[in-house]
C-alpha cells in the first residue's frame, strides 16, 4: 500500500507508534534563563556536546549521540560520552558519560555516598533527547539539570528505530524518587543537532561536516563517511 520507499526500521516504527506525537516547536528561547544560566551558555555547552561526539567518534558517526556532564558552578565539563557501539546495548552516550564520571570520582577517592551527592550539582547535556532507559538513569542519578537537543519525535520522523516515550513522560512518573529533582530543558540548538541525525535513513539529506556519501554494503544504500578516514 505504501507508494514510497522507507527504511525497514522506519516502517516498523510507523506501524507500532502511530499515536506518538510531540510537536517540534520553533519558539524563540534566546531569553530563557533557568537556574541563573543564560541561554547563550546552554548553546555553548550543547555545541560542546556535539564537539565531544566528533572528537570521540569522528565527524559523521552513524550513531551521532554525544553527551557531556557539566559543572556550571565551575563552568567546566567534568566528563563526556558517546554511543560507542561496543556491543553492550546499554552504552548510550548518557550511560557512557555517567560511567566516565563515576570512574573519575572513584579516582578522586570519593566515597559512594559522595558520588551519589555529586550528581545533584551537575548538568547533563545530550545532543538528542534521551531514550527511556537513559532518562530513567538521569532521574535515578538526580542530576540538577538535563538539557537535550533533537527530540525523539524528530528522530522517529526521519527513520530511526526509537522507543516512543518522551523524557517528559519518564519525568512525570519519577516525581516520587528521593533525592534531587531535575530541571529539564528540551530542544536546545536543534538547528545544529537535527542535521547530525537526519542523513542516516535519507539518501537525499546532506552529510554533516564535509563527510561524503558512500555505498554501504551492510546497509544496502549510501551513508555518510569521513573522506579523511582510512
Ligand atoms: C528572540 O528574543 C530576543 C529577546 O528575548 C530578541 O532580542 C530577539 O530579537 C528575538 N529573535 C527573533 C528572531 O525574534
Ligand atoms: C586515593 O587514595 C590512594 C590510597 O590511599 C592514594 O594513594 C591516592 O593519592 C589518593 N588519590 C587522591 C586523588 O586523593
Ligand atoms: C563543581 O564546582 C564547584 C566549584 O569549583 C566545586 O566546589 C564542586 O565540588 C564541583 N562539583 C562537582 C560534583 O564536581
Ligand atoms: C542555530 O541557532 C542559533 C540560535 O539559537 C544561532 O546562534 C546559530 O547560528 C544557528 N546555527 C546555524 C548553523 O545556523
Ligand atoms: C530527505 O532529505 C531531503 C533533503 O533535505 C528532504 O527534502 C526530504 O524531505 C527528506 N525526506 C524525508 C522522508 O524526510
Ligand atoms: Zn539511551
Amino acid at each position: 500500500m505504501l507508494a514510497f520507499k522507507l527504511a525497514p526500521m522506519a516502517l516498523l516504527a510507523a506501524f507500532t507508534a502511530a499515536h506518538f506525537t510531540v510537536p517540534n516547536d520553533d519558539q524563540n528561547m534566546s531569553g530563557l534563563v533557568v537556574n541563573g544560566i543564560p541561554y547563550s551558555t546552554r548553546v555553548k555547552y550543547m555545541r560542546l556536546a556535539n564537539e565531544a561526539l566528533f572528537s570521540q567518534s569522528g565527524p559523521c558517526p552513524f550513531a551521532a549521540y554525544g553527551t557531556i556532564i557539566v559543572n556550571h558552578t565551575s563552568d567546566e565539563i567534568v566528563c563526556r560520552g558517546a554511543n560507542f557501539r561496543t556491543g553492550d546495548p546499554t552504552i548510550h552516550g548518557e550511560i557512557s558519560a555517567i560511567n566516565a564520571c563515576t570512574a573519575h570520582f572513584v579516582s578522586l577517592n570519593m566515597t559512594a555516598s559522595e558520588i551519589f551527592q555529586a550528581w545533584g550539582q551537575l548538568s547533563i547535556y545530550t545532543n538528542a533527547e534521551s531514550c527511556p532507559m537513559c532518562a530513567s538513569a538521569i532521574r535515578w542519578a538526580g542530576f540538577k539539570e538535563y538539557i537535550y537537543g533533537t527530540t525523539i519525535q524528530h528522530n522517529y520522523n526521519v527513520g530511526w528505530g526509537v522507543i516512543t516515550m518522551a523524557s517528559y513522560d519518564v519525568f512525570q512518573q519519577s516525581r516520587q524518587l528521593p533525592g534531587f529533582q531535575t530541571s529539564m530543558l528540551g530542544q536546545i540548538l536543534t538547528n545544529e543537532t537535527d542535521p547530525l541525525f537526519s542523513w542516516q535513513y535519507n539518501e537525499s539529506y546532506p552529510c554533516p561536516n564535509n563527510c561524503v556519501r558512500q555505498y554501504s554494503e551492510t546497509r544496502g544504500y549510501t551513508t555518510c563517511v569521513d573522506p579523511n578516514a582510512k
